[in-house]
């Protein structure tokens, strides 16, 4: 999984870089084709794997001399708050979730990368946070879910979740169990893409003709919301967090602009599923060769010269750094976020910085071309 929609706050996250070897602890199946993985963090990396709902730790797999990283947001079971969880979903053959769902054992060994991301509940007591997840979205929202109804008694938590089928949801137990615990401030609405449901509403896609009818049926009508921004009852501010496929995500930001929301009160994560078409920057297209990128990483600053055929600055500045932190490499995670410090960087298209990040100057290196024949990254800032 990749994120992540922003807060319009800047906060610069934890940029903590290396990998570290951590113990599996448990595989439990999830339904058909997913686990969750719980790790064993030793004492003396406590501190360096503490985790705020809606982060998201990097995995390094490297099967047959190859490497591959995949990102997935840390899930820990509601009552277990500082617990490393992740809930990896198979998705198709090959790579690091198949293994995962079919060899990875308690006493493995996983490398990761420190808990990272900015999709994080607004800091707003006595809100009402309005969660809308796709398949393995649930896995921050589920977390911040319980962060919000733990933390802070005053607020009200309402979930739509959409799934494949009654089968596939996923976590659906844990769900079940918080919404008992917290029944008067908890709500879950469940639909269902792949299966009929007694109320027509409930079965298909989420999309944002759809999108006002489901929420009105949580509670969180956005006819009022448009004039507000809180429920008409209780007077809550209320925000909106959606965590999914880009179909999804785009679907939920399209028809909660179009009922009057405002952009600042709805933040997103994406996913990659592998089923989507996302378009590298073209081959054929080489970024600057000649160019110069200086990047500062963990505190040491290197540079690297842009080659014929680089499309992005992440290439060249992988040469020099293979540390560098990334993820997706589709401008969809955030994992390789930096600061631009020098020179003109542009980017096609992205998901993972909100506008005050773009504002402050941060760039995507997976994504980000030079402009300019000398440009800087600074990766800790
Ligand atoms: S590696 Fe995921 S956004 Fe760049």
């Amino acid at each position: 999984m990749g994120s992540v929609g922003r807060p319009a706050a800047v906060a610069a996250p934890a940029r903590t870089a290396g990998w570290h070897r951590l113990p599996v602890a448990r595989v439990e199946p999830l339904g058909d084709d997913a686990v969750a993985v719980t790790l064993d963090v030793p004492e003396p990396l406590a501190g360096t794997f503490a985790h705020r709902a809606g982060q998201h730790v990097t995995v390094r797999h490297r099967p047959d001399g190859r490497e591959i990283r995949r990102s997935y947001s840390v899930c820990p079971p509601p009552g277990e708050r500082d617990c490393l969880r992740l809930v990896v979903k198979r998705l198709g053959a090959g790579g690091f979730a198949e293994y995962a769902t079919t060899r990875l054992a308690r006493g493995d060994v996983l490398e990761l990368a420190p808990p990272k991301g900015d999709f994080r509940l607004a800091e707003q007591p006595g809100a009402h946070h309005v969660l809308i997840a796709g398949g393995s979205g649930i896995t921050p929202l589920l977390s911040m879910a319980a962060a919000a109804l733990r933390d802070d008694p005053h607020s009200r938590v309402s979930l739509l979740y959409a799934s494949r089928a009654s089968g596939s949801v996923l976590l659906a137990d844990e769900l079940a169990d918080l919404k008992d615990a917290h029944l008067e401030r908890f709500h879950v609405l469940h639909l269902l893409s792949r299966e009929a449901r007694e109320a027509e509403l409930l079965s298909g896609r989420i999309d944002a003709g759809r999108l006002p009818k489901l929420l009105a049926l949580l509670g969180a009508d956005t006819d009022a919301v448009a004039d507000t921004d809180a429920d008409t009852d209780t007077g809550r501010e209320r925000w909106f967090y959606a965590c999914g496929p880009r179909g999804l995500v785009e679907a939920v930001r399209q028809g909660l602009a179009a009922a009057g929301v405002q952009p600042a009160r709805v933040r997103f994560e994406l996913f990659t599923t592998g089923g989507e078409a996302w378009e590298p920057p073209a081959r054929d297209h080489p970024a600057r060769p000649g160019g110069r990128v200086t990047a500062r990483l963990a505190g040491r600053t290197s540079t690297a010269a842009m080659e014929p055929g680089d499309r992005v600055v992440l290439e060249a500045v992988l040469r020099a750094r293979p540390e560098t932190p990334y993820s997706c490499r589709d401008g969809l995670c955030g994992t390789c976020r930096a600061k631009v410090t020098a020179g003109v960087l542009t980017m096609d298209r992205q998901y993972a910085l909100g506008e005050a990040e773009l504002a402050a100057g941060y760039t995507l290196a997976c994504r980000a071309r030079p402009e300019t024949d000398e440009v800087g990254l600074d990766f800790d800032a």
